[in-house]
């Protein structure tokens, strides 16, 4: 079964979304696989988004990544990666539509709240990432 990770960024955490945000996935239907409260160093923040190490906001971005706990989830379902992504809506809040998480709750790209992984591949490179432990093995009687 296909999963996906996402983390709930420091703003989502300080500002009391993290309750919210799971309700949302859970109401969905998909199934929580893994979940932790974590500081992550500036190292693991640049290797969580090495991807981006040419971009210019990349310093920001990972200091705003560092600057608090985030929530690391690893979520599971039917097409959870596109399906976990139009829930989360789109990166720039400014476009994101109203009834997704950053439409409802972000109003600026650089404090968006939350990432999702943006395919099955970069899912697979998150999981391992976050969860060297691994995740929950649970099936729910639904799948
Ligand atoms: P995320 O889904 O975590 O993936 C990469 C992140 O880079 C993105 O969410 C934003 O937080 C951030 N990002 C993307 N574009 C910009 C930008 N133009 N300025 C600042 N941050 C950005």
């Amino acid at each position: 079964m296909e999963q996906t990770f996402i983390m709930i960024k420091p703003d989502g955490v300080q500002r009391g979304l993290v309750g919210e945000i799971i309700s949302r996935f859970e109401k969905k239907g998909f199934y929580l696989k893994g979940l932790k409260l974590v500081s992550v160093e500036q190292s693991f923040a640049e290797k969580h988004y090495a991807d981006l190490s040419s971009k210019p906001f990349f310093n920001g971005l990972v200091e705003y990544i560092i600057s608090g706990p985030v929530v690391a989830m690893v979520w599971e379902g039917k097409n959870v990666v596109t399906t976990g992504r139009k829930i989360i809506g789109a990166t720039n809040p400014s476009e994101s539509a109203p009834g997704t998480i950053r439409g409802d709750f972000a109003v600026e790209i650089g404090r968006n709240v939350i990432h999702g992984s943006d395919s099955v591949e970069s899912a697979r490179k998150e999981i391992a990432l976050w969860f060297p432990e691994g995740v929950a093995q649970w099936q729910s009687s639904a799948h």
